[in-house]
């Protein structure tokens, strides 16, 4: 059985996408699968930005095939590990929690990085493209350390 893991930001197609392409590239996609979502309804189907696809692409990453989706309580079943940008997406997705069981699985995905400091992946929609670089920066770091443990079994 394959651990599954998944992403989650506002409108997935910035933070969540990347973050996606990210951690897929650092797995074995035969043991670990890995999807994004976003709890609004905005993008559903769109393509990731254009900025999170350009600065994916500066790192050998094709996000081009991701399409928005939103995020649903069915993916609590669905998956193992659920990682979310911002402390706004852990209050979203833990609204909509029904068991213990779905609560112990969201976690904010900077923790890894940050152990209890609460610290955010911050929204680079109404930014610039440093801001885009900066979110890439944070998330490979964390995603590093995902890997790592997925393969290790200590996640
Ligand atoms: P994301 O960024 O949550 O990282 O995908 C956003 C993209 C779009 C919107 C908000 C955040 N929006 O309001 O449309």
């Amino acid at each position: 059985m394959k651990t599954r893991v998944l992403m989650v930001c506002l409108g997935n197609i910035c933070r969540s996408p990347l973050a996606e392409g990210i951690l897929k590239s650092k797995v074995d996609p035969n043991k670990v699968f890995v999807d994004s979502a976003g709890t609004g309804s905005w993008h559903i189907g769109s393509e990731p930005d254009k900025r999170s696809i350009v600065t994916a692409k500066r790192y050998d990453l094709n996000i081009t095939d991701q399409r928005g989706r939103q995020f649903s309580k069915h993916d609590f079943k669905d998956f193992d590990y659920i990682f979310v940008m911002d402390n706004s997406n852990f209050k979203d997705v833990m609204s909509m929690a029904e068991t213990d069981e779905d609560r112990k699985k969201v976690h904010l995905i900077l923790e890894e990085i940050f152990p209890s400091e609460n610290v955010d992946v911050p929204d680079p929609y109404h930014g610039g493209e440093q801001g885009f670089e900066n979110v890439y920066q944070m998330l490979n770091e964390a995603c590093e350390i995902i890997a790592e443990k997925l393969e290790k079994g200590t996640l």
